[in-house]
């Protein structure tokens, strides 16, 4: 990496992923500061000693000051609306956040001096259904949902910020991420819905993929741990403008509460139901680029495991309190 000041700002580093970006920056050395207005994220996943904005990114005079009094010179773009069913729902908020708040962060880089951002794109969304492979950093957008139209959107602007002001921006375009800390109050997130289920001994519910009864939809679960990981490289500068964060394996629905089941430890109960309208039958990111960079992704049963085993010790911690 060149040498620039190491002074992160990390929106939506109260969340579950950015509040992995905040630990692994801090382990390597960087100050550290997080912008959030914990809509969905907790104040308590921000490490004690790290700087604390809580601002909503739609609040462009809040998000100038804070980015001025931090003075970061990398900016971890995490903050989003983050649901693909809201964003269809209420497309104007959505954009609201995504594209305007975004637009906050952008314009406060650009007069502040910051040195490049690096955002939470969506390799799971943006390529829309991959029928067949898996969708590398050349297959054409075909964005679907709002939310996806949204992120794409931004990375045009920061590309757009590139040319007219040489502000560095670099997009991650992540699969689906699972590990500690994800929320399973929402409607996203199957695994932290899945896990949640199995500890109460409650049935995990398998939305066809195109006739009830089948195996489901088709993902890419990459671990968290693994897209902190991509998310340092980034802020270095040590990776290209695009890349796929993923693993290139496919995971049905069913495949996956039984693996993670088996991780628990029970014998999972599972029921039917029909297809979820919107739903994308197929996403697989080619994540060849991403490994020959940064390593072999974690395996699912490992990043599974390492899942279970965090919750467990989340448990034992809450009973001893
Ligand atoms: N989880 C996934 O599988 C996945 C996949 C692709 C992309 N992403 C992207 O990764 C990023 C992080 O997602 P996550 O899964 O950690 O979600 P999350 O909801 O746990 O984290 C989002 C964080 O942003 C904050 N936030 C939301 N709206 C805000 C606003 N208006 N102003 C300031 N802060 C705001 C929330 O409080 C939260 O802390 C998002 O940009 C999301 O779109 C996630």
């Amino acid at each position: 990496m060149e040498s620039v000041d190491r002074r992160l700002l990390v929106t939506g580093g109260a969340g579950f992923i950015g509040s992995h970006v905040v630990e692994a920056a801090l382990a390597d050395g960087w100050t550290v500061a997080v912008l959030d207005d914990l809509s969905s994220g907790r104040r308590a996943h921000v490490p004690s000693g790290v700087a604390f904005y809580e601002i909503d990114v739609r609040d462009a005079g809040g998000v100038q000051a804070a980015v001025r009094d931090f003075s970061p010179t990398v900016i971890s773009h995490q903050a989003a609306q983050a649901s693909v069913s809201v964003s269809v729902r209420d497309p104007l908020l959505d954009a609201e956040i995504n594209i305007r708040g975004g637009l906050h962060i952008l314009e406060a880089a650009r007069t502040n001096k910051v040195h490049r951002i690096v955002f939470a794109s969506t390799g799971g969304a943006i390529y829309g259904e991959v029928s067949s492979g898996a969708a590398d950093e050349c297959t054409p957008e075909r964005p679907y949902s709002p939310y996806a139209t949204s992120k794409f959107a931004f990375e045009r602007y920061m590309e757009t910020y590139r040319q007219q002001y040489g502000l560095q921006a670099i997009s991650l375009r992540y699969a689906n991420v699972y590990g500690p800390r994800q929320n399973p109050h929402g409607e996203a997130g199957v695994v932290a819905i899945f896990l949640q289920h199995l500890r109460k001994g409650e049935p995990l519910q398998i939305n066809a993929r195109q006739t009830l009864g089948d195996d489901g939809c088709l993902r890419d679960y990459v671990y968290v741990a693994d897209v902190a990981r991509a998310n340092l490289a980034a802020a270095r500068g040590d990776t290209p403008a695009l890349l796929n964060v993923g693993t290139g394996q496919s995971t049905s629905t069913r495949a996956l509460a039984e693996a993670l089941a088996k991780e628990v430890g029970v014998t999972p109960i599972l029921t039917s139901a029909l297809p979820r309208p919107g739903d994308l039958k197929r996403s697989v990111l080619d994540s060849t680029l991403a490994s020959s960079l940064l390593g072999t992704p974690t395996s699912l049963d490992a990043g599974l495991r390492q899942l279970v085993l965090w919750s467990e010790l989340e448990d034992a911690a809450q009973t001893n309190f």
